[in-house]
């Protein structure tokens, strides 16, 4: 049975092989999920009229029931991918190093309480509980997210950006650049006994992404609160870089002088950088990044460069040789 194992999607390839190890480690999984190839939902026919205007911002609330929501478009016309596409395939190595397991494996992930610790070099620290952070006024965000590995979704997020978190926290001079956390919870999150990884997931950005107004911190989708395999209940999104810059269940946010080092920097440091802005001229050491498959379609499309927004963040590279900031 081992030589049906398939080659994992982000995982470095030097992984691979430590697969079974991980599958002893994380011994609640199913051994039929574990063999579950990493596949793709069944493709729905692409819209042949432009889908209709988006619907109105929804605030993300953990009170808030579910709610009707009509299908809408991104700003290029392109149709959101399906709640249930969205919930389904997931990137969440702290649950399964397959997609489709996630959702089941992480339905009881507890998310109440919640608190996010926000320090570092700034002038007032702050703990927020997530019913403090539910009070930083909503606003819904159409964005595509890009994973590294080539595919694509377009999401309706909910969620307020970064800046207004950073600016109540009052960063100092010194400050250059944003560490985020993820919880640290072996109990909960059978992946992060894998010995193999180095937890928990850690993400960064440089301080000026972090406050572009596009930066916000997800607490829901769909105008529904965040499930536990998106993130609840509290993600980053930053939609013109590659999606495992989109750490999930933020637990910490520190203001830092050094770049920091990210957890898919150390676990495979030839193959993942630190900007990780959505490319199409630079290649993964393993994946072309020139096209991409929206989640849904059957046919390939060309992907753009900073994911369709340099228009909003070029500017911030200026005269960097992006070739070299992978
Ligand atoms: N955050 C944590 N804590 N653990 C993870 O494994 N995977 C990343 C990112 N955030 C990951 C994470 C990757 S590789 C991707 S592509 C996105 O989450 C996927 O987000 P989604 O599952 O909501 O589509």
């Amino acid at each position: 049975m081992q030589n049906d194992i398939p080659a994992l999607e982000i995982t470095p390839e030097r992984l691979y092989l430590s697969r079974r190890q991980f599958m002893r480690g994380a011994g609640a999984l199913a051994a039929s999920a574990l063999l579950t190839a990493c596949g793709v939902p069944t493709p729905t026919p692409a819209p042949t009229a432009p889908p209709a205007p988006t619907a109105p911002p929804a605030p993300a609330s953990r009170a808030a029931p579910p709610t009707q929501v009509a299908s809408g478009a991104d700003e290029l016309g392109d149709k959101w991918t399906p709640f249930d596409v969205v919930t389904n395939y997931n990137n969440y190595y702290e649950f399964s190093l397959d997609k489709e397991p996630v959702a089941q494996a992480a339905r009881n992930f507890k998310t109440t309480p919640w608190t996010v610790h926000v320090g570092g070099l700034v002038n007032k620290p702050r703990a927020f509980t997530l019913d403090e952070l539910l009070q930083f006024p909503h606003t819904e965000r159409i964005y595509r997210l890009r994973c590294v590995e080539a595919w694509s979704m377009v999401v309706p997020w909910n969620g307020f950006p970064l800046a207004q978190l950073l600016a109540q926290v009052e960063p100092l001079a010194q400050a250059k650049y944003v560490r985020f956390e993820t919880l640290l919870d072996p109990a909960q999150m059978p992946g992060q006994r894998d010995k193999y990884f180095k937890w928990p997931y850690v993400e960064g950005l440089r301080l000026d992404e972090a406050m572009h107004d596009l930066t916000i911190l997800a607490t829901g989708l769909y105008g529904k609160p965040l499930p536990p395999q998106d993130g609840a209940p509290l993600r980053l999104v930053v939609p013109w870089k590659y999606g495992f810059k989109y750490v999930k269940s933020i637990v910490k946010i520190d203001l830092v002088e050094d770049a920091p080092v990210s957890f898919w920097m150390t676990s495979s440091p030839t193959e993942y950088g630190f900007y990780a802005n959505v490319n199409p001229e630079v290649s993964h050491p393993r994946w072309s990044q020139a096209t991409e498959r929206r989640i849904g379609e059957t046919s390939r499309r060309k992907t753009l460069p900073f994911n369709g927004y340099a228009e909003q963040v070029a500017a911030l590279y200026q005269g960097m040789d992006l070739r070299k900031f992978f």
